[in-house]
């Protein structure tokens, strides 16, 4: 019943269950739509309840199971985890315990996540909602991204997938890499990684390859090192993990390691607009729904530009609707937003948008982006319009693998200042408005 199933009326409205037909109470949230003009990938509605849920026996003879574990995400945590100080929240907190236990243990599948700061705030592009129906239930059943991982244009590169859970992005990323891409998950949750890799051989007959092209590591990321060489990888992604890490820095060097030069990290984490005070660092619920771990975004930048990770860019962002009264209240002031990145490990990078005259011109011949390329939040590509762009972003679009769909022109022979309208003077903290992120916005 509403734990899986849809009911239609014979205009094509949506109820969780035939009682709620007859009480005329639509999907909450989709009230307006019909029923051919929802994106099943994309659908995730919290249950609409009624008096008469608590006594339904639909489905497993329980008392609509599945209404009352949704409604969960809304219900008062328990009493220890409502704790306002460090020391009531738990001074001895271990992070690394605290997540496992989070993903192997409390949560068992994507609805029961109490925020929406884990669910994917991005449209879902053409060629990942193709590969998803290929996808075994199990995997997917499993998954709490934030945002869109998978950037255009990935066959034949190498890809780890950083904290892959059960490894949705990771067998999406593994369809459109091809036989000849490779892509390997690492994840420390052993019932997660567990899940992951029981589906290597299944998954890639479903593709129709003739062998795995993805491989599963059940380790921490800052063991990283153990497993690949430097230099080994085109495209690490990472969907809403980081935040989880206790060490940021060391995980993020130890990604800036495994690119090769001319490499990309493209993912998506939470940030805070300003640095989390101890109490809601602490509070192991906070922290398991990728709030208490988020950093200032600043500060992230501050992190990724000591790194070599010399100009981030800002893809996409969204403030995270925080609808828990509990985990509202210990949140305050601070607001949360997802947000995806675009970091290239990139030879010759600076640390601000410098003009020497560049002009790029999008040949296309990305078949997912054949009119348009996205680079960033401040650079959208009209197929054949040259616009003057930076150094930065010439050598982006022209020392990585957009290099065979871009003519760029230009050289750094002789210099014009700062570009103008999308520059950030060295030194100077990344611009506010563009959520920290990105020198060109
Ligand atoms: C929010 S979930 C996201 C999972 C997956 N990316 C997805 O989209 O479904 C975060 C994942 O990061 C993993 N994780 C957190 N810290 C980790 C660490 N230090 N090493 C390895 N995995 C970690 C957790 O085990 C969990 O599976």
């Amino acid at each position: 019943m509403c734990r899986d199933i849809l009911t239609i009326d014979y205009q094509g409205n949506v109820y969780d269950c035939d009682f709620n037909l007859a009480d005329k109470r639509k999907i909450k949230g989709y009230e307006e739509k019909k029923f051919w003009e929802i994106d099943l990938d994309t659908f995730h509605a919290e249950v609409s309840l009624a008096e008469y849920c608590y006594a339904c026996t639909a489905d497993t003879g329980s008392s609509c199971h599945g209404s009352l574990v949704k409604e969960k995400g809304k219900t008062a945590l328990p009493d220890q985890d409502r704790k306002r100080t460090p020391a009531q929240a738990g001074a001895d907190f271990d992070v690394k315990e605290s997540v496992r236990q989070y993903y192997g243990e409390e949560l068992t599948e994507t609805g029961d996540l109490k925020t929406n700061a884990c669910c994917t705030i991005d449209a879902i592009p053409a060629q990942v909602k193709a590969a998803l129906p290929l996808i075994h239930d199990e995997i997917k059943m499993k998954y709490y991204g934030c945002g869109n991982t998978i950037p255009e244009y990935i066959q034949g590169l190498s890809i780890l997938d950083m904290g892959c859970g059960t490894g949705r992005d990771s067998y999406v990323m593994a369809y459109l890499a091809g036989e000849q891409g490779f892509v390997y998950g690492i994840d420390m949750t052993e019932s997660q990684i567990r899940v992951a890799q029981r589906y290597v051989g299944e998954q890639a007959a479903r593709f129709g390859y003739a062998r795995p092209n993805a491989k599963f590591i059940h380790d921490e990321m800052e063991n990283l090192h153990k497993h690949l060489t430097p230099g080994s990888i085109d495209l690490v992604t990472s969907n809403c993990v980081i935040n989880l890490v206790e060490d940021k820095e060391q995980v993020l060097k130890e990604i800036y390691r495994v690119l090769k030069n001319g490499g990309e990290f493209y993912f998506s984490d939470v940030y805070a607009d300003r640095r989390v005070p101890e109490e809601v660092r602490k509070n192991r619920i906070l922290y398991g729904e990728c709030l208490g771990g988020a950093l200032y975004q600043n500060d992230f930048e501050r992190i990724v530009r000591s790194i070599g990770f010399a100009d981030p860019r800002v893809v996409s962002k969204q403030v995270i609707d925080i609808q828990n009264e509990d985990i509202k209240a210990l949140a305050g002031n601070i607001t949360f937003t997802s947000v995806t990145y675009r970091l290239w490990k990139l030879d010759g990078l600076e640390d601000a948008c410098e003009d020497y005259g560049h002009v790029a011109v999008y040949k296309g011949g990305i078949p997912e982006s054949p009119f348009t390329l996205r680079l960033d939040d401040g650079h959208v590509f009209e197929r054949n319009k040259p616009e003057r762009v930076c150094g930065n972003t010439a050598l982006m679009l022209s020392k990585t693998r957009l290099r065979d769909f871009f003519h760029v022109t230009g050289s750094f022979d002789e210099h014009f200042g700062l570009f103008t309208d999308c520059g950030t003077a060295a030194g100077e903290p990344p611009k506010a408005d563009s959520g920290g992120g990105g020198a060109c916005c």
